[in-house]
């Protein structure tokens, strides 16, 4: 078993899955309600941040997916207690007695994600030194920390890379600092925000990334006692401050997810109302959604997707940091793209490998042709990055059932639908890797009328 194929089943195992393996029959068009989660990519964090806090904190609307589940187990190990709350999906946050955790048990969550690296400053400011495992998360591109260890060590933090994980501590304190970030991280900007706000003095932030993940960040942060002013210009600029409180806290919505089930709600032909979707955080992806040929309606609770009749057509999509087209969501929308009337073209400028899902698509007939080098010549809008690739899928091409193995994330949601739309019946293998950031995905096929069975 390779160890994609076993972190695949661990995630699986977290949040209970029959198997790491789906049988779908596809053709049926997704119908129904579902809800929409809190955002992974806020949740996880703002459990991270419950650490700055000197009481306890409250996080409601916390996705039940195994990321979650990973910082959970992280958390327990440096002496955070965590109870679930009054409602599900409630996690009451206690860091009364933060202590150091033993390098064995933190390195057995090694390659389990992303969010230790975020451990950092709130660690140095509780106990002083910090242990970071070697980071997982998807493998769609090389996904260096040198911004984040270059902050870190401009607030006065000393870093010593071990053969496996880094060392980091603060001998002499940590200090404001004057930061300037190479591109709109959003991972560096929230290290920069959950180190500076109880350092000694001032720290200005330049070119952060300003998600709505990370605005409501900031909002949980200015909840605990931090004083944090977001700048015209992507300038934001914090005051340390002595000692910050806990929170009480309602995660934002998961527009990925939103995004996802608007993807195969269009792509299957199908009509989804998603229950807690926003327009205000969407609103780059409705545009596109529209463009393509997918119809939306808006009210207080939420948004209904569907697909109005009619042929797709094809968009050119470069995607971009906030506010434009997020790379998490170009994943799902290729598989409506194949069943558009000509030539679309997604422009991949965040990642340098975000393509790999789309062998799986031509497997099952689709005619996605990826450039490793980019367009160059082709006419776009944002700057180019050396790394950036290109897909050029024309449509429309009818997708056939066949076996296919999840890769990551995003391409795993993207192989679902691709399942879903096809006709005939696929085997999707590695399905526990959705379950790192699809809250209740098995749960939402079944209320949207899918047809699938687990595969021992
Ligand atoms: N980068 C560096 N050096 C660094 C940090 C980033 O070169 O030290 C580069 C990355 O390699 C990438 C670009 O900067 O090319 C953007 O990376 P960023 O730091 O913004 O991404 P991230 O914080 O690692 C988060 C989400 C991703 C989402 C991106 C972009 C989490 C846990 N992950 O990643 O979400 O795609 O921001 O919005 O918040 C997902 O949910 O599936 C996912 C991958």
């Amino acid at each position: 078993m390779n160890s994609l194929n076993l972190d695949s089943r661990r995630a699986a195992a977290k949040v209970g899955l029959e198997s790491d393996v789906i049988s779908i029959e596809g053709g049926r068009p997704l119908r129904g309600t579902i809800d929409v989660p809190g955002a992974k990519n806020l949740a996880t964090k703002a459990m991270v941040a419950a650490l700055l806090g000197r009481t306890p904190s409250v996080l409601r609307n916390v996705p039940a997916i195994s990321d979650v589940r990973v910082v959970s187990e992280l958390l327990r190990l440096h002496g955070v207690q965590i109870t679930e709350g009054e409602k599900p999906g409630d996690l009451v946050l206690d860091p009364s007695n933060v202590e150091r955790a033993h390098m064995a048990d933190i390195d057995a969550h090694a390659g389990s994600s992303r969010i230790p690296i975020l451990f950092c400053g709130p660690l140095l400011h509780r106990l002083g030194q910090a242990f970071i495992p070697d980071l997982g998360g998807c493998r769609i591109g090389d996904r260096p920390i040198d911004f984040h260890l270059a902050a870190l060590r401009s607030f006065g933090a000393v870093v010593d890379k071990l053969p496996s994980g880094i060392r980091i501590e603060a001998p002499h304190g940590l200090h404001g600092a004057n930061i300037e970030l190479p591109y709109p991280s959003v991972g560096a900007t929230e290290q920069v925000l959950l180190t500076s706000v109880l350092v000694d003095g001032q720290t200005e932030l330049k070119n952060a990334a300003i998600e709505p993940e990370i605005m409501d960040l900031i909002a949980i942060l200015q909840k605990m006692g931090a004083i944090i002013t977001v700048e015209p210009n992507r300038v934001i600029f914090i005051e340390g401050v002595e000692e910050l409180r806990g929170y009480s806290h309602t995660a934002i919505f998961d527009r990925n997810d939103a995004a996802s089930w608007a993807a195969a709600a269009l792509a299957t032909k199908g009509d989804v109302y998603l229950r807690g979707a926003r327009q205000p955080e969407l609103m780059t992806f409705l545009n596109v959604f529209r463009k393509v040929g997918g119809a939306f309606d808006i009210d207080e609770d939420g948004i209904r997707f569907y697909h109005p009749g009619g042929a797709l057509q094809p968009v050119t999509i470069e995607t971009d940091v906030h506010p434009g087209f997020m790379t998490d969501w170009q994943q799902p929308l290729v598989v409506a793209l194949t069943q558009a009337l000509g030539t679309s073209v997604i422009h991949e400028t965040v990642y340098e490998n975000r393509f790999g899902f789309t062998d799986a698509l031509n497997k099952m007939g689709a005619d996605i042709v990826v450039h490793k080098e980019g367009l160059a010549g082709y006419p776009r809008r944002v700057a180019r990055r050396a790394f950036e690739q290109a897909a050029v899928i024309t449509g429309p091409t009818p997708l056939h059932g066949a076996d296919i193995e999840v890769p990551d994330l995003r391409g795993g949601f993207s192989h679902l639908i691709a399942a879903l739309t096809a006709e005939g019946t696929s085997t999707v293998s590695n399905v526990g890797i959705i379950a790192r950031g699809y809250a209740d995905f098995i749960g939402k096929l079944r209320q949207l009328g899918a047809a699938f069975t687990f595969v021992d």
